[in-house]
């Protein structure tokens, strides 16, 4: 079920999220797109411990079934307002902090669509007087873009409370870069549509080129996960609108920048989290069906026995993202 405040394509996104599976370690670990699925976690836990400080109190938006919940305790945050859209995510999440998490931070769960909804409105309204230093927006920034008005509320939600010198961070997808991969496509494949075994995105036929700035809708399928239609974010447009909430970008990056900016200094992480498979020349350690990793077999030989990789079809998807930051300055 989505937020009562929840209108039209936020009621059927709270929805389908409310629907998609919690999955145990178990389940998750026989998973196709596991590797990619730390991955992106490990690229979440980077920006958690750059930007989080101990003692923080920070808002989690479209926080989901609290994803992130550990990466807040490990980080040491003190409070942790979670605010999502699907009511049974924001009921799962509550009840993984209360079994886990209580002893470590403290925390306040809310429904409400972002796009429409003030936190006053929120249900229940945020208390009033909280300031947070940090707000973070993981995944999910890409469904307030479908009209202006929807887009403005949900950077108001995400800038008003944050206090001078305080940080707005996350991930969304990289919309030039849809952009790119869907215009080679039509052009080479005369498709409206790419993607690969892993995702796929496709466009309605004959979609405006260039897209309207809001509303631009493709649809999104990942597998098991994600299957529903989201909005492109234009880059220097959401940094336009920050800037009007006093919001000034200090950082944007691809995942691959990101990535490759990161991996060294964050090795034992990056094992840790199993984020990527080891290969050798002659194929993963643990194949799994349809997942190529030639481009790292290619750069075994004596002196390289093994490197670690996501498979193409993998990277193909996560390399769609950008990471952002924001500084809260006015
Ligand atoms: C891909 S999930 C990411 C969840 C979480 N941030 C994470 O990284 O694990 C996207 C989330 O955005 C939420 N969402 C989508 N539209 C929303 C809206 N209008 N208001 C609040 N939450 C929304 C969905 O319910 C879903 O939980």
């Amino acid at each position: 079920m989505a937020a009562p405040t929840a209108h039209g394509h936020a009621r059927k996104v709270g929805q389908f999220y409310s629907n998609v599976r919690q999955e145990g370690v178990d389940r998750r670990q026989t998973q196709r797109i596991i590797r990619m699925r730390n991955f992106n976690n490990f690229m979440k836990s980077i920006l958690f411990n750059t930007y989080v400080k101990q003692g923080d109190t920070c808002l989690d938006l479209a926080s989901g079934k609290g994803g992130d919940l550990n990466k807040w305790k490990i980080q040491r945050a003190q409070h942790v307002v979670f605010v999502d859209v699907a009511a049974e995510s924001v009921e799962q999440s509550k009840e993984r902090y209360e079994n886990r998490h209580t002893k470590s931070f403290s925390a306040s769960f809310h429904q409400a669509d972002l796009t429409r909804a003030s936190s006053d409105k929120w249900s229940p309204p945020l208390r009033d007087g909280i300031e947070f230093d940090c707000v973070s927006c993981q995944f999910a920034l890409h469904y307030c873009f479908e009209s202006e008005s929807q887009c403005r509320q949900f950077i108001k939600n995400a800038s008003e409370r944050i206090k001078i010198g305080g940080v707005f961070f996350g991930t969304t997808p990289w919309s030039e870069e849809i952009m790119r991969r869907y215009r080679h496509a039509k052009k080479v494949d005369k498709k409206e549509e790419f993607g690969n075994s892993v995702y796929k995105v496709a466009f309605t036929r004959g979609a405006r080129d260039p897209p309207r700035i809001f509303g631009a809708t493709y649809h999104f399928q990942l597998e098991e996960q994600v299957d529903v239609e989201e909005f492109l974010v234009f880059q220097p447009v959401f940094a336009d609108i920050c800037k009007e909430y006093g919001l000034e970008l200090v950082m944007r990056k691809s995942f691959k920048e990101f990535f490759e900016e990161n991996r060294e200094k964050n090795m034992d992480l990056l094992y840790r989290m199993d984020a990527l498979e080891t290969v050798t020349e002659n194929g993963p350690r643990e194949a799994r069906r349809g997942l190529t990793y030639a481009h790292a077999e290619d750069v075994c030989d004596n002196t390289t026995v093994q490197v670690g990789s996501l498979s193409r079809q993998e990277w193909e998807c996560a390399s769609l993202y950008v990471v952002f930051a924001f500084k809260k300055v006015r």
